[in-house]
């Protein structure tokens, strides 16, 4: 069974739903094709901090309703070191502010967009694979429910994250890829409890480092740095709590409520960089060109300017000029180097590194000190953490 699309999109992540959004508004066909199922892709609990690009691209998706009301905008950030807390002011350093609405929100308000303007998404695709794009009729094929289909399309979308077939379906000679893997994960908690702040709290202390989020009022999500040898199994929600509590400043802790964990997981922290991002007909976009640490908050929203840059070079190829796809990849990457950038940074400022030495620790308390005593680096930090401007 054949049909037929403009562009064909591997992937129901924020990155393929989006780019779907942007397409669809543009009047450009598109279908999504993902491997999993609708509920399971909601129930990966991930990103919880939006920039104001990723917010302005969700408008002008159309998809942005839901966000502005139940959103909670935030003009600060703190850090933690020594007990001490010290507040970013990013507002009044940057004129700008982040949002605080969990990936899972901006799935599930794209997922209801999709539905509702009535574009199509194939869940539990099987065997997905990506063919010909390095001729001018790429297709797709995969197995719907035991039935083998076929998908032609004028371009593919490859939004398929870090594990997913599309990157992995280029020729290795035509890709360089750039990695560094960190040497320790972070253990994450989400439950139905007030945040410790009403801004996040990012920590460095002698025993790791800990982050305190949040996804609305009554909802928190909590970080530690953990060993990439721990097992979530071996930490209950009490031995999560009470690290996380040793790690919080004084006065944050005295405020932390204890609720059971709705979710708790280990991700490991990896940056990585595919390039380039273009093979002929097939893009790649989101997690599937390339990993950031989660520290700057900054995998989701690079999937949503990836996507608003590959959103804007395919419109102007139906319009008839191919400027927009020859330099996506340059473009994007440019953006995702300065992001890759911020975020290793981030890392290597706030966790603890025990092979850095006592030399290594120093110069980490030092970088600390320097950065909350000038208004000039905390610009800096500032500038990044509200995300660069889509150029
Ligand atoms: P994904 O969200 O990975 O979506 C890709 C989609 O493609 C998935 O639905 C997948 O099922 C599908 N797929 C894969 N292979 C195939 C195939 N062969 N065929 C069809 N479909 C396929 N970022 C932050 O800023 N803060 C965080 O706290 C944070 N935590 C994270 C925790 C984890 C465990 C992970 C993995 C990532 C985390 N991130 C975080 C990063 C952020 O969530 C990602 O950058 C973001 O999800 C990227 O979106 P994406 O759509 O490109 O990729
Ligand atoms: C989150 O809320 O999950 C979150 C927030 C900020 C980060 C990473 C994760 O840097």
């Amino acid at each position: 069974m054949t049909t037929r699309t403009q562009v064909a999109i591997i992937g129901a992540g924020p990155s393929g739903l989006l780019l779907g959004a942007l397409l669809h508004r543009a009047g450009i066909d598109n279908v999504v094709i993902e491997q999993r199922s609708a509920d399971y892709v909601l129930g990966r609990i991930r990103a919880g901090v939006l920039e104001q690009v990723a917010v302005d691209l969700l408008e002008e998706a159309g998809v942005a309703t839901r966000l502005h009301a139940e959103g909670l905008p935030h003009d600060g950030v703190n850090l933690s070191f020594d007990g001490q807390r010290h507040r970013i002011d990013l507002h009044r350093l940057t004129g700008k502010r982040v949002m605080v609405y969990g990936q899972t929100e901006v799935t599930r308000d794209l997922m209801d967009h999709r539905a509702a303007v009535g574009r199509p998404t194939v869940y539990e695709a099987d065997q997905v694979t990506v063919h010909g794009f390095d001729g001018s009729n790429p297709w797709v094929t995969y197995v719907e429910g035991g039935v083998a289909r076929r998908l032609d399309a004028d371009f593919i979308a490859g939004c398929d994250g870090f594990h997913g077939v599309c990157r992995a379906s280029v020729p290795r000679n035509a890709i360089q890829e750039y990695e560094k893997v960190y040497p320790f994960g972070w253990l994450g908690l989400l439950a139905d409890v007030p945040p410790v702040d009403h801004e996040l709290i990012y920590g460095h202390t002698e025993r790791g480092f800990m982050l305190a989020s949040m996804r609305s009022s009554t909802r928190s999500r909590f970080y530690i740095q953990c060993p990439l040898t721990d097992k979530v199994e071996d930490w209950s929600d009490d031995a999560f709590y009470d690290e996380f509590q040793r790690r919080l400043p004084p006065d944050a802790a005295a405020r932390l409520v204890r609720g059971p964990s709705l979710e708790k997981s280990i991700a490991p922290l990896r940056s990585f960089v595919a390039e380039p991002l273009r093979f002929g007909r097939l893009f790649l976009a989101g997690d599937a060109g390339h990993i950031v640490p989660p520290t700057g908050a900054k995998g989701l929203n690079l999937a949503a300017s990836d996507v608003g840059l590959l959103s804007r070079a395919l419109a102007e190829h139906y319009r008839g000029s191919p400027a927009g796809i020859d330099t996506y990849s340059q473009r994007a990457l440019a953006r995702i180097w300065k992001a890759e950038r911020f975020s290793w940074w981030f890392t290597q400022l706030m966790h603890l590194f025990p092979d850095n030495g006592p030399f290594g620790a120093k110069m980490q308390r030092a970088e600390l000190d320097y950065l909350v005593r000038s208004e000039a680096a905390q610009k800096a930090v500032a500038e990044n953490y509200v995300g660069l401007p889509l150029e």
